[in-house]
């Protein structure tokens, strides 16, 4: 799998133009993508991050870090995902990064999502909803989540980069995520849900092939 992560990695740089600025994701996969875009890095302005995970690769490599309120709208972002389904509608936010990845997304053009092939599923929901909360909001967002059939478990330890909690939901079977996205995010004291349903990405690359 490390290898089609690899493949995909670097096959995103094809997405990237010359003088532009890339909104750039978080994971194992996006850690392919920016060591690419490291050999190109004098053939663009800068990289929007996700996280200080990323921005950390970033900077080790020389790729200037902007703020989005400085640069206005991408015309890329490139992530990886934990789940993808065939209407490119994806589960993120393994890697707890999910609230600053929704927002790079929205601000993005195009979103270039970039797996391998375990990720790909024909419904969404095997892989936990990851979900970021405010902290005194974790067991009333854990109660509406079982009144919908959910099973939330509190990811026990893990901050956000926001100061933030993780609930992980379990049990669902997703077959419709821009409901069920719209639905969570009435919810008070959610921050982001992990479903990337009303904004998919556009590009989906397994590997170094478009899905
Ligand atoms: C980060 O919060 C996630 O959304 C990642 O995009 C996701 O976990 C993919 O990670 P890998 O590329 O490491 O599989």
């Amino acid at each position: 799998m490390s290898n089609e992560k690899r493949l995909a990695g670097e096959a995103a740089i094809r997405y990237v133009e010359d003088g532009g600025i890339v909104g750039v994701g978080t994971g194992s996969t996006v850690a392919f993508f920016i060591d690419a875009l490291a050999d190109l890095k004098d053939r663009i302005q800068g990289a929007v991050s996700s996280s200080e995970q990323s921005t950390a690769q970033l900077k080790r490599l020389g790729i200037p870090v902007l703020e989005l309120n400085a640069t206005g709208p991408l015309s890329i972002y490139v992530d990886g995902a934990d789940e993808c389904d065939p209407y490119k509608r994806l589960i993120k936010g393994g890697g707890a990064a999910l609230t600053r990845e929704k927002i790079i997304a929205a601000a993005s053009a195009k979103f270039v999502c970039i797996i391998d092939s375990s990720k790909r599923v024909e419904l969404l929901g095997k892989f936990p909803l990851p979900i970021e909360v405010i902290p005194m909001a974790r067991s009333l967002v854990g109660r509406e989540i079982v009144k919908r059939g959910g099973n939330p478990v509190w990811r026990d330890g893990v901050v956000t980069d926001n100061g933030n909690w993780v609930i992980d939901v379990h049990g669902w079977q997703i077959a419709d995520p821009v409901t069920l996205e719209k639905d969570l995010n009435q919810i008070p004291g959610i921050v982001t849900v992990g479903l990337f349903a009303q904004r998919a990405a556009d590009v989906v690359l397994i590997g170094d092939r478009e899905m």
